[in-house]
């Protein structure tokens, strides 16, 4: 329980560090993993039924349509770590497909989230073991020693490694790559580049859901740091940045106006932006060349027949 109430008064320190410093940056900036407090995680989970949101029914959709050649190359008696406890959807698709499976471990920093993971994997497959880790998976952590060493296959679904920047998705495969040992494998989806349109309207929606989940973390602030943010005087924008290959969400400051937060006060201009999250978009070239320097081979790669979506199949080298 003490260690329960450590935890979270450590988050809610990082979470007021991150907040003070990103608001007092000249392009004010805040970090994309506080979107998801419990509301934005129900926002984000309505977000992937959108019709303008293309991802994940287009990863679903390559996972079930290349069962075969992903059961051949994860083989006998495989090991799922999988980086962030999903909804599940993926990870049963992955489960049902792999041959006899040994050990599934959901690695989470939402321990409730985890629990629930782990609770209805073991009953959708009765035979599985499952070893859930609570921690948190951007950080730097070791597998425990009493999960096996041989037959390890990191799973990293969503294109959640479009949220990173170049040199944390470096770290992050690279850390992957030293979890699964000599011999070890890695899937992991990532969004392509495409027509533009396209992607900004999939982050910006028009039932205004994307808007909801990015105004959500004002109201996160005002909630849990003392902020008073007037939700109506600020706009959710994606926007393209080409040199990044990456939609970013803005809020937009509609007025000129100060806010206050946790005793701190900011002063905005009439149109001044807060940059809430990137979300890159790779070519099958440009993640294929940030794998191989990251210490992994290209064994496979799996795309819809649009080339909207990819699931990069990776060896260790
Ligand atoms: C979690 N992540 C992969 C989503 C993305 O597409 O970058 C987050 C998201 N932001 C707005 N819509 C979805």
């Amino acid at each position: 329980m003490l260690e329960f109430v450590d935890a979270k008064t450590r988050q809610r320190d990082a979470f007021r560090t991150d907040v003070l410093t990103g608001l007092a940056r000249p392009q004010r900036t805040l970090p994309a993993r506080w979107l998801y407090d419990d509301r934005g995680c129900e926002l984000f989970e309505a977000i992937t039924q959108l019709d303008e949101y293309y991802p994940t029914r287009t990863e679903t959709a390559i996972l079930s349509d290349n069962a075969r050649q992903i059961a051949n190359l994860c083989g006998r008696g495989a090991i799922l770590l999988e980086y962030g406890a999903g909804a599940g959807v993926k990870t049963e698709i992955v489960l049902g497909t792999l041959e006899a499976p040994a050990l599934y471990v959901p690695i989470d920093i939402a321990a409730d989230f985890l629990e629930q993971t782990a609770t209805r994997m073991r009953d959708r497959f009765p035979r599985l073991h499952v070893h859930p880790i609570a921690t948190d998976f951007t950080s730097d952590f070791d597998i425990p020693a009493h999960v096996p060493a041989k037959h390890r296959v990191a799973f990293f679904p969503g294109s959640t490694i479009g949220n990173l920047d170049t040199a944390e998705a470096l770290a992050f495969l690279q850390r992957m790559r030293r979890h699964v040992g000599p011999g070890g494998l890695a899937m992991i989806g990532a969004d392509l580049k495409k027509y533009i349109p396209t992607l900004i309207a999939a982050y910006d929606d028009r039932d205004g859901v994307t808007a909801e989940f990015n105004l959500n973390l004002l109201a996160r602030i005002n909630r849990e740091l003392s902020g008073n943010f007037a939700l109506a005087r600020f706009a959710h924008e994606a926007r393209w940045n080409e040199a990044e290959s990456a939609i970013e969400m803005h809020l937009v400051s509609l007025a000129e106006q100060n806010v206050t937060v946790a005793g701190h006060s900011f002063a905005f201009n009439d149109g001044e932006t807060i940059h809430t999250e990137s979300s890159r978009k790779y070519s099958i070239d440009s993640f294929s060349e940030l794998a191989i320097e990251s210490g992994w081979q290209v064994s496979a790669t799996w795309t819809d027949a649009d080339q909207r979506f990819a699931l990069f199949g990776l060896s260790a080298v």
